[in-house]
């Protein structure tokens, strides 16, 4: 068959603007990228996505800007990348600003291509990712550019809850383009080059005399220990990425889909007679509920969110027969396991996002109470500790509890308790349930008793024997159907795995509403 020289012609121009394209801001610039220890946003784009699935689009679209020099200042495809291609074979979009092209700076053709698949992705039912490394708002375009945030963000909104959405920082995320990230479900950072903040160092110095360097202020560090902007925190892009893609394994395309469900090659039925050895004498003592979680899941595989953040709870993804599940779990060997404002509405949020997206919940249960303290108080823990409830109660997923210790006070009606509608709540024999620890209910309820007995300690220590013996045990609440069963430690996996084939299919119905309004 003949093939016309317009023919060739026609392709080698294509493939010359593509290559183009390809190159971003020039092979000067990409070689400063790779001197920084950071990939560009096409090589990223490459470990995201299986091998060769990615299919860009807008490579050819350029800014119209004339301003400032920037009508000599056109890239083709400006400084973001965008498409769509497969995650371990399931559909995802993204979009990777390309710092090489004016800092991968926003402007507003930058906006309405990350616009355009933000709208393909919430059309087709499937995650999208950004891939953050952006100097901001392109200080040239003005207004236009700010108008596109504005884009973005109504879109990340108008997501959430739809489809899942991931942030991951590998570059300068600064003011309000932080706020992208910030609306989405699960931010990722890398350590030493991934910075968040509303205003950096220069600003914070002139307006508040405080010196701090940018990684100290809005490091992967700062924001997955002391903020909690930061679900998780890595070494480096490649096991960045490759964590983005291994989270994705664990939920839905979309709010209308259960997550998918794997061959499990963990029998269900697996003992595990080692559990009862781990809850100590002492129920004062610590011990490490990720030695419950890891025992119970299939594999041991499990993945924790906000790993490094209010260490009190844990909370995270892991599979229980193949099927994917959200685990809320007291740490007693941080904190006691208590309560307080930053632990509350870290499983507060975790909860909301696995009953958004069809992920059930299993809570495992240690927990003394809220964190008494002025501290606490100021800053809100009635309000923060709400959240947690409002979140359990709302939540319409099957409900799975395992009580192993202590749930005291308020603490044990926030845990998924039967009363916030839990739908299978289990105990070990080692449980305790009441308003309070032995030692502060005897002191209350005992108190002139104590004080007029002859030897107030031995009557103390007796009273307190005789109200352990008498409440702090799960018999009295199984006995009142809010325990549904006591079980065997070793059991646990089994029980759990039963309760959630039990309940795959639970439906519930809440009354029709615009929305609550969670005490934010
Ligand atoms: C246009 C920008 C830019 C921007 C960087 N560049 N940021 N161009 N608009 N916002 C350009 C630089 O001029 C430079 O071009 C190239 O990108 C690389 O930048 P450098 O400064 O050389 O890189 P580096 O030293 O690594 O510093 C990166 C940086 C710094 C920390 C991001 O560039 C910076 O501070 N930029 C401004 C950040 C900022 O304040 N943005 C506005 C935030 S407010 P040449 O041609 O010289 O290589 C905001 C509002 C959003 O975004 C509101 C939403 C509601």
């Amino acid at each position: 068959m003949a093939v016309y020289k317009r023919a060739v012609d026609v392709l080698d121009d294509l493939n010359e603007r593509r290559e183009q394209a390809r190159l971003g801001g020039g092979t000067r610039r990409i070689e400063a990228q790779h001197r920084r220890g950071k990939f560009t946003a096409r090589e990223r784009l490459d470990m995201l996505f299986d091998g060769g699935s990615f299919e860009e689009l807008d490579a050819f679209a350029q800014h119209r800007a004339t301003e400032f020099g920037l009508a000599d200042q056109k890239t083709l495809g400006d400084a973001v990348v965008t498409g769509y291609g497969k995650v371990s074979g399931r559909l995802a979009f993204a979009y990777s600003q390309d710092f090489t092209v004016l800092g991968g700076s926003l402007s507003e053709v930058v906006a309405k291509k990350i616009c355009k698949v933000m709208d393909l992705a919430s059309n087709s039912g499937a995650p999208m990712v950004g891939l953050i490394d952006s100097g901001g708002a392109r200080i040239q375009e003005g207004v236009l550019s700010l108008a596109g945030y504005a884009d973005i963000f109504l879109r990340n909104v108008r997501s959430s809850g739809v489809i899942p959405q991931i942030s991951v920082i590998l570059g300068p995320a600064a003011g309000g383009a932080t706020y992208s990230p910030a609306l989405t479900d699960f931010i990722f950072m890398v350590k030493d080059t991934g910075q968040m903040y509303i205003t950096g160092p220069d600003v914070i110095r002139a307006v508040t005399g405080e010196e701090v360097t940018h990684e100290q202020l809005g490091g992967a560090d700062s924001h997955s220990t002391r903020s909690g902007v930061a679900h998780f925190s890595l070494q480096s892009e490649e096991s960045c990425l490759s964590e983005v893609r291994r989270l994705l394994g664990f939920l839905p395309q979309n709010n209308m889909e259960d997550p998918p469900r794997y061959d499990a090659f963990d029998d269900p039925e697996r003992r595990d007679d080692g559990l009862l050895g781990i809850i100590p004498d002492n129920s004062n003592a610590p011990y490490d509920m990720a030695q419950i979680i890891e025992s119970v899941v299939d594999d041991g595989e499990f993945m924790q969110v906000h790993a490094a953040y209010a260490r009190n709870v844990i909370v995270g993804f892991a599979r229980m027969d193949g099927r994917s599940i959200g685990i809320v779990a007291q740490q007693p060997s941080h904190l006691a396991g208590v309560l307080d404002i930053d632990a509350s509405t870290k499983a507060a949020r975790f909860v909301r996002f696995c009953d958004a997206f069809n992920i059930p919940l299993l809570t495992l249960i240690d927990v003394p109470g809220f964190l008494p303290g002025t501290d606490q108080e100021f800053g809100g823990i009635i309000r923060h500790g709400a959240k947690l409830i409002y979140a359990y109660a709302e939540a319409s997923v099957p409900k799975v509890s395992v009580l192993t210790r202590k749930a005291y006070g308020g603490a044990y009606i926030v845990m998924s308790s039967k009363g916030l509608l839990g739908d299978i709540n289990y105990a070990w024999p080692t449980a305790e349930i009441a308003v309070m620890g032995p030692e502060g209910a005897v002191n209350i309820i005992y108190r002139s008793e104590i004080a007029s007995a002859d030897d107030p300690d031995a009557t103390r220590s007796q009273l307190v024997q005789d109200y352990s013996d008498r409440l702090v045990n799960p018999y009295v609440a199984a006995s009142h159907g809010l325990i549904d069963d006591v079980i065997d430690p070793a059991d646990t996996r089994s029980k759990v795995i039963k309760s959630l084939e039990m309940l795959a299919d639970k439906r519930e119905s809440l009354p029709r509403r615009k929305h609550g309004s969670i005490p934010l």
